[in-house]
């Protein structure tokens, strides 16, 4: 069964097949060639947390491959209130031909594939995003033209689920990979071991010192507090703060080319109700990057928010072609 559940699942070559697949959609998506090589397959997509790119993505995927999408918001089913996990997917598993989750436990999208019969997408938990990682090093592919030696550097909560994807799929590349957060932000150990083991030679630093961005080609970072999180916004503010993606952090690279990824949605003004609540409160206009630094890089970052899209169309292609 072709699940996608995890970054360490896959080796170096499968990775970067993924990449080339999503690289061969989008340039038929833009040549306007059809693609509905799956037509007449159903796929369910359960979400627990919310989503606009990820769901998009796997919709306008399914649908562009020929297929017919559900979506199973959190209130909307059974699992978890009145039914378990491997029931939900054996029921589910016997109409859909795949099941794409998003939620919380790493362990919740591991039973579902355990139980269900047809292929698993893990579309975010609070431990991995691997659909997000094949987006972003296609995008990286896109701008350099090569991976392996790239130094990239991802600054903030170090040990979220889109810090810990990208620490174990740059080391399965080759990229050489820099963690910047304070200390109890930094990835738990058992990650840091595990890039560290599927390392096919690029460097791992995991760092609280932020002129460690030094010689970065690209910058990648991610909301300071995630989806599910119980933790005080303000001491996160707190901890954070020196770690913004500023002007400053930029010439601390030294490398006037420097690219900046997110994996968005972004805290970079004051226009959404949160982030204008964070003004009100506490006078803070940006979180973990200035709105100087997105405008100026929002081209490569919406870029990567696009290839979402064809990524995704790559994982469903290879799961049920
Ligand atoms: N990057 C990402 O997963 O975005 P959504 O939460 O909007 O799906
Ligand atoms: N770390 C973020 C990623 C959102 C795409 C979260 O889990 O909320």
């Amino acid at each position: 069964m072709k699940h996608f559940l995890k970054e360490i699942d896959f080796d170096k070559a499968q990775l970067l097949s993924f990449i080339d697949s999503a690289l061969d959609f989008k340039a038929k998506k833009k040549a306007k060639e059809g693609h509905a090589y799956l037509s007449g397959l159903n796929i369910a997509l359960l979400f627990e947390k919310p989503s606009t790119r990820t769901r998009a993505a796997f919709t306008v995927a399914a649908q562009d491959l020929g297929m017919q999408v559900t979506y199973l918001g959190a209130s909307e089913i059974q699992m978890g209130k009145k039914e378990s996990v491997a029931d939900t997917a054996k029921v589910l598993g016997s109409m859909f031909d795949g099941i794409e989750y998003r939620g919380f436990s790493q362990q919740i999208v591991e039973d579902l594939a355990e139980n269900a019969n047809v292929p698993v997408w893990n579309g975010l938990t609070d431990e991995w995003h691997p659909t997000q990682m094949i987006a972003d090093f296609m995008t990286l592919k896109e701008h350099f033209g090569y991976l392996e030696g790239l130094n990239l550097t991802y600054i903030g909560d170090g040990r979220n689920n889109v810090a810990n994807s990208l620490l174990v799929t740059a080391a399965k590349l080759g990229v050489n990979i820099t963690i910047i957060a304070p200390k109890s932000l930094q990835p738990d150990q058992e990650v840091i071991d595990l890039a560290k083991i599927q390392s096919t030679g690029g460097t791992i630093h995991i760092t609280d010192d932020i002129t460690a961005s030094k010689g970065s080609d690209a910058i990648y970072t991610d909301v300071w507090l995630s989806m599910g999180e119980d933790a005080d916004f303000k001491e996160r503010i707190d901890l954070l703060w020196d770690y913004q993606v500023n002007q400053n952090l930029l010439d601390l690279t030294e490398n006037p080319e420097v690219i900046v990824l997110h994996c968005l949605p972004a805290f970079h003004n004051t226009k959404t109700e949160i982030s204008k609540t964070i003004y009100e409160t506490y006078g803070y206009e940006s979180l973990e990057i200035t709105d100087e630094v997105f405008q100026a890089q929002s081209d490569i970052i919406f870029q990567e928010a696009e290839n979402r899209l064809h990524s995704i169309k790559a994982i469903l292609y290879w799961s049920l072609k």
